[in-house]
């Protein structure tokens, strides 16, 4: 039987409707894991839940550690994972509160801890990551969004940056010439790492903002969390229709 987790993101530090079984502690050989890990019930159906930014929403991006959240999940028997991310629109059809299913990513991040294959290795270990998302996951994601009464885009490239602070015009215009479609700073090292343990995972992403120079305004957080309350309705909405199917 799948063993499902959710990674909360930014605007999802708490699961609305999520009955709570347990809260469970966990020590990694990575270190501490984001917040302790939320044993519980979803529209009926068991599943873990973990807010990659902590309880309290305080750990920014670049000092998640991605490792110790991700080793907790395989611990725990966990195998499939849907990762939220809030995201900036790079494209302009992508709208705030849209959703993005991304089936590619470009990582732009740095000195971030990437790996579980760097010390006492018997062997050099490279993980194949050329479709960076479980396209079986993502297929059921997509699914369940066509009970959605919002734009979801079934596919768009993730270009993950290191931030915290926002990107320049010029960054956002190489990125889309690199062929991205949506901004964010969470999607790696996440993403490979969930591979490197062999963990099925997805992405859905809430645009929050037009990317940097994407519009006339400058980018603010009251903006932001503005746009993130619509947004996790239609990604809360989404979720109770996955998980009768996984
Ligand atoms: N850039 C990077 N990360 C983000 C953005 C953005 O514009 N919006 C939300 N997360």
């Amino acid at each position: 039987m799948t063993k499902l987790a959710i990674i909360g993101g930014t605007g999802l530090t708490e699961l609305e409707g999520l009955e709570i079984i347990r809260k469970q502690v966990l020590y990694t050989p990575y270190g501490e894991v984001s917040a302790p890990i939320i044993h519980g019930i979803y529209a009926g159906k068991a599943l873990i839940f973990l807010p990659r930014h902590g309880s309290r929403h305080t750990i920014p991006p670049h000092k998640i550690n991605y490792r110790a959240n991700i080793w907790a999940l395989k611990e725990l028997g966990v195998d499939t994972v849907i990762a939220i991310a809030a995201v900036g629109s790079i494209r302009r059809e992508m709208q705030n509160s849209d959703l993005v299913i991304p089936h590619q990513l470009i990582d732009y991040t740095s000195a971030r801890e990437h790996t579980f294959f760097a010390d006492n290795l018997t062997q050099v270990t490279h993980v194949d990551f050329s479709q960076p998302y479980c396209e079986n996951l993502r297929n059921q994601l997509i699914v369940a969004s066509r009970q959605l009464n919002c734009q979801v885009f079934t596919q768009g490239v993730y270009g993950v940056t290191q931030g915290p602070r926002l990107e320049t015009i010029a960054e956002i215009d190489r990125m889309e010439k690199d062929g991205c479609d949506i901004v964010g700073m969470t999607g790696m090292p996440e993403a490979g790492l969930a591979r490197e343990l062999e963990l099925c995972y997805a992405c859905c992403a809430v645009v929050v903002n037009p990317a940097a120079g994407r519009s006339e305004a400058l980018i603010t957080m009251a903006d932001i969390s503005a746009n993130l309350i619509k947004g996790v309705q239609h990604v809360k909405t989404l979720l109770s229709e996955i998980v009768l199917h996984i």
